[in-house]
């Protein structure tokens, strides 16, 4: 069989490394493919001990198209090594996955690691089954996929894709993310014996696409991409619960345009899931898309999410590498029935170089406190108590001339609503980089703030009191200055503490470890 060469892919193979290592925008701490394309993550999970992540690979070049499950491994959610690609698209006119293994996950069945996905074919999608060795590294395809044959009869579905696979007892359950033309999104609910025969069950719940503005950072789309349910109150999935301890995370999506996370609160029983709430996931929304979630074997519910690039297309292919792995987040349930995020406190033992500030008082439209603190590699942890009206911002990546600069703003309202906003219309000189300002709501009652910001090159994670804001920006003239100062009303800096941050690739990659 000829091999079809993608038209976009125009960098030869053996230079897409070293391309992907000489970019200045490429994160060091955070995980990235040995080069070529990277979207969501997939079977997240801890096996015998050791941390998995794979995740939708592209090894022909930094472009979306026959997508394998490229595989790491870690012990400490730090650093990853990389392992053998764990899914590819099998040749053969016939062959369900023929043209891509897209998204899914992990499940334990008896003791046999087995991955279900969806396989692309043509145009579509079907979920698929493959069964892992022990050591997880050698997967082979079920006989019977695509174990579903179809998506449900008589619905006119917009598309029909990604897993959420878990066991009730002795039945297993699966989700697949979809939706139903002229309403919205939807998750169709399955029950399995054995993984491989499915008994069609009915839509858990079914967005309303009409009941908001398309524009608006929470419209739940047309369709559910990388549905993802799990308990995050007390207690397992199916098993009681209160009206809001459970939660559906999905990616809203329509026709084609990747828009945000967002998840719902409700109660799962039975075969639906009554939503109490709607929230957004990660104020950077499409920045930290495709979500998925594990449950470590502390206990610990873990989340990934796939940065995308908010440069052009060209620029992805001729830096040879695209797609960036969020740093793994704990994920809990606060008080106001919310998600909270924090970074794995295992991220920690790469810091050095602390820096410490004492605490004082910031006023507003004052000069820019010295933080003496510069660096494109970064983990700060901020204290900050803003009065009524309080406008603080944090520069980040800031050019000596002052030209380029990322500013992080913290602002609460004469009400005592607080806001964070990422404003990076000064970013960068590229006049072809993605700039749309980010922003949402952070609860802080008292003004009282816990900001903590993690600078990987291009990639930026924001926590305000556990609501992230995920970005990517790309400086041209290689700004490493932090500066801070209120710009409004007065805030009060209680502390502040940076530390530079370590990478975790130390040798050479491959494209096919
Ligand atoms: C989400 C997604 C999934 C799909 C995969 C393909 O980003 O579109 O719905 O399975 O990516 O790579």
């Amino acid at each position: 069989m000829t091999e079809l060469t993608h038209p976009l892919a125009t960098v030869p193979r053996d230079e897409l490394v070293a391309r992907a290592e000489a970019d200045p925008h490429r994160p060091r701490f955070h995980f990235v493919s040995p080069a070529g394309w990277l979207n969501d993550p997939n079977g997240v999970s801890q096996w015998n001990g050791t941390y998995h992540l794979f995740y939708q690979y592209n090894p022909e070049g930094a472009f979306h198209h026959r997508i394998q499950w490229g595989h790491a491994s870690s012990t400490d959610l730090v650093s990853w090594s990389d392992l053998p690609v764990a899914l590819e698209p099998s040749g053969g006119p016939d062959s369900p996955d023929r043209d891509g293994c897209w998204s899914g996950v992990l499940v334990n069945d008896g003791g046999t690691p087995t991955l279900v996905y969806s396989g692309r074919h043509g145009e579509h999608e079907l979920p698929c089954v493959a069964v892992g060795t022990p050591d997880l590294l050698s997967w082979a395809k079920a006989p019977e996929n695509p174990v579903i044959a179809a998506p449900p009869a008589g619905v006119e579905i917009t598309a029909y894709r990604d897993h959420c696979v878990w066991r009730e007892g002795t039945i297993w359950r699966q989700l697949v993310g979809s939706g139903i033309r002229g309403r919205g999104g939807t998750a169709f609910l399955y029950e399995s014996a054995d993984l491989r025969s499915w008994g069609y069950i009915g839509p858990l719940l079914i967005g309303d696409a009409a009941d908001r503005d398309e524009a608006a950072s929470d419209w739940t789309g047309t369709m559910w991409e990388c549905v993802d349910l799990f308990r995050a109150g007390p207690g397992t999935l199916g098993s009681g619960g209160g009206p809001a301890d459970d939660v559906l995370v999905f990616s809203a999506w329509n026709d084609g345009d990747t828009r945000h996370p967002l998840y719902w609160t409700g109660q799962y029983s039975g075969d639906s899931f009554e939503p109490a709430a709607l929230h957004r996931l990660d104020y950077g929304g499409r920045f930290f898309y495709a979500p998925q979630s594990f449950a470590d074997e502390s206990g610990r519910r873990i989340m990934f999410g796939w940065l995308q690039e908010g440069r052009s297309d060209a620029a992805m292919v001729e830096a040879g590498w695209s797609g960036v792995m969020s740093l793994p987040r704990v994920t809990t349930l606060a008080a106001d029935g919310t998600l909270s995020f924090a970074p794995v406190p295992e991220l920690e033992q790469l810091r050095s170089q602390h820096v410490h500030l004492p605490g004082r008082v910031l006023a507003g439209g004052g000069t820019p406190v010295e933080t003496g603190v510069s660096g494109n590699q970064l983990d700060l942890e901020l204290e900050l108590q803003l009065a009524p009206g309080a406008v603080v911002r944090l520069g980040l990546l800031g050019s000596q001339d002052g030209v380029e600069e990322t500013a992080v703003e913290l602002s609460r309202g004469s009400g005592g609503q607080g806001t964070l906003r990422l404003d990076r219309t000064r970013s960068s000189l590229d006049p072809l980089v993605d700039v749309e300002q980010k922003s949402g709501p952070v609860p802080m009652s008292d003004g009282r703030v816990h900001l903590r910001i993690l600078v990987d090159h291009s990639a930026v994670e924001i926590f305000a009191n556990g609501k992230p804001l995920t970005a990517r920006v790309y400086p041209t003239l290689g700004g490493e200055s932090v500066s801070l100062t209120a710009a409004a009303g007065t805030a009060r800096l209680l502390s502040f503490d940076a530390w530079t941050m370590g990478g975790i690739f130390g040798g050479a990659r491959t494209l096919f470890p």
